[in-house]
This record gives C-alpha cells, structure tokens and sequence, in this order.
C-alpha cells in the first residue's frame, strides 16, 4: 500500500450516466474503510479549478446509489484545455492536501486526466461512466445497461400506439459515435430496423425492407436510429423520405433525447459501479495510475488510459447478424 496517498479527490466529468452516484458512494466508503480521506470534487474540472470541494465521508453518500445524475455535478471546462487552468487546478488540489484522483467520465474526462498526469505526476485513476459505451478496453461503461432498459421502455409504450394507428414510428436515440444503445436496445425492443453510424445500408434499402415487412403482414413498424446515423441527414428527412416513397405508411418521429440520461441506474450498473469505485481506491493506493478499471466478461480489469482513449468500441457483428435475423 502506498504510504504517500492520504488524501483521494473524487469527480465526475462529461456528460452525466446513471450509476455515477453509486461510484461516488463506492469511492468515498472505500477510503471510509481504508482511513483514507476523500475530497468531493464538484462541477469536474471547472470546480477543480476553482477549489470547488467539500471533504466527504461515509455518510456523506447515504441514499444515493439508486439515484441516476452525480451529486457532484458535472460541467465542461474550456480552462482545463489549457496549460493554465491545469496549474490553477494542481495547486488547488495541493493546497488541500488531495494527493490522487479518481475521475468518472468518458473519453474527454480521460484524455484530460492523462494530461494532468503527465504535467504534474499527479496519480489518477479513471472509472468509465457514458451511456454511450464506446470507451475501449470495457465491455461495460457505467450507464449503459440504464440506457438501454430506458430505450426499451420507451419503445414498448411506442409500439402501443403504433400497431393501435398501424404507423411506422422513427425514434432516435442517443450515441454520439457508436450505436451501441440502438442496436442493443432495436434487438431488445424488436425494432424492424436498426439504423447505425457504423453501417450506411441506404435509404432505397431502407425502403424496401419496410415494403417487405408490410406485406409479410406487419401492420406498425419501429424504426430505431442512432443520433450518428447517416442514412440520412437526421430523422425527420428519413420519415419524409419514407413517407413519398411508401405512401402506405402514416409515419411519425420520436426523439428520446436526454431522458436517456437519467432514471435510477439498474441494479447492474449499481453492483458495476460499487466493484469499480473499490478497485479504483485500493490500485492508487497499491501505488497504480493513468488507468482504467474495465470488466471484461465478470472480472475487473486495469486498462492504460492511453489504450482506453486510443479508440472507440466497435458494435458486435453478431449481434448485427441477430437483428438481421429478428427481422425476418
Ligand atoms: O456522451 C453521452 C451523450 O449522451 C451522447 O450520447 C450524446 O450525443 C451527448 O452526450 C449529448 O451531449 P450534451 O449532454 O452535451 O448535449
């Protein structure tokens, strides 16, 4: 155990991802535990820089591990980009006595954890959240699981009204650049196409196997597409598109935007979360940094940050050959 590291800053970077709060909890009871102080960072970098922080302890995160969003907030920092603002933020965490930090974020939270260590030496350790789950070297970043239950629900209460209207409905989900939610949650829910940025089947494709669904006697259809889709321009020019040239369709668009963000995290991403916020405390203090705690299977496993951030996860190609297969 590293005698040096007495005092473990903790944060939350990015955009927000259910499960965040049951890390924050893991981390704090962690060094509760191990008689190691902890120092919420709140507002991520920006509040880092700005000494933003309040010493937390074991009961500082009582009834938070059901409750999506981060108690510590989350904010973008353009100062943090530079040379400055990272200064700013080491002397803020010197001058409280915080000597390692564990950063709850995606890639961009990351990268500028990497950044801060290499200018300062500064131990961290890195805990994915994103719902996207596009963080390379984990087959789960916390949130994701969430995420795709959320679709899922949404999509059900959709289909009632869509086989009640016999409509085709267009719902587009989040993933900036890796459409792991649609295609997880287009298996789950039985959507009858799957748009992803990862392939561009094209819009007279698209078109075709809706006329073939219909006249296979499906009377509703969901369509899930990802944010990064690149069929067409956005949603709304596929469902105009969809409407001229298949005029047998009455089609609608539904955009579940960020309540894909929040909810209370399942119980996945909660046992997910609390396993990762003690792997993250006891490698800092074993001495470890600039790496990310992944799972691969159901076993923890320590990724360099710099492998983590190299990338994104590419979707499965058997589970695209599944939802090939479902819509049949
Ligand atoms: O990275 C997570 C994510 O939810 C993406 O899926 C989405 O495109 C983006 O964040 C939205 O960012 P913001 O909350 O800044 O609008």
């Amino acid at each position: 155990m590293s005698q040096s590291i007495k005092n473990i800053g903790v944060l939350t970077s990015g955009g927000d991802a259910p499960g965040m709060n049951a890390a924050i909890r893991s981390v704090v009871r962690t060094c509760a535990y191990l008689n190691i102080k902890c120092t919420a960072i709140y507002r991520g970098y920006q509040g880092m820089i700005e000494g933003d922080f309040e010493i937390f302890n074991a009961r500082s995160v009582n009834n938070i591990i059901n409750k999506g969003g981060t108690i510590l907030q989350s904010a973008r920092s353009e100062e943090f980009r530079t040379p400055e603002g990272r200064k700013k933020a080491h002397d803020q965490l010197i001058k409280a006595g915080v000597d390692a930090l564990v950063v709850i974020g995606g890639n961009g939270s990351f990268t500028g954890a990497l950044k801060f260590n290499e200018e300062f030496n500064f131990p961290v350790m890195g805990i994915p959240g994103t719902i996207d789950n596009d963080i390379l070297g984990t087959s789960y970043t916390l949130g994701f699981d969430t995420a795709i239950n959320t679709v899922v629900d949404a999509i059900d209460k959709i289909r009632d009204t869509a086989s009640s209207h016999n409509r085709l409905f267009f719902v587009e989900v989040m993933g900036r650049d890796v459409g792991l939610i649609a295609l997880n949650a287009g298996v789950g829910a039985g959507a009858e196409e799957i748009l992803i940025p990862e392939q561009n089947l094209g819009l007279e494709r698209l078109v075709e196997s809706l006329k073939r669904s219909k006249n296979s006697g499906k009377s509703s259809s969901i369509v899930i597409v990802a944010e990064g889709d690149k069929t067409g321009n956005n949603v709304f020019e596929l469902k105009d598109y969809v409407e001229k040239n298949l005029p047998i369709y009455d089609v609608r668009v539904s955009v579940l935007g960020h309540m894909q963000r929040g909810g209370n995290p399942t119980c996945f991403d909660r046992v997910l979360a609390s396993r990762m916020g003690v792997k993250a405390v006891e490698s800092l203090l074993e001495g470890r940094s600039n790496e990310m705690i992944g799972i691969r299977d159901t076993s923890l496993v320590l990724v360099p940050i710099a492998e983590a951030i190299s990338g994104l996860t590419q979707v499965d190609q058997e589970l695209i050959r599944v939802s090939d297969i479902m819509t049949t």
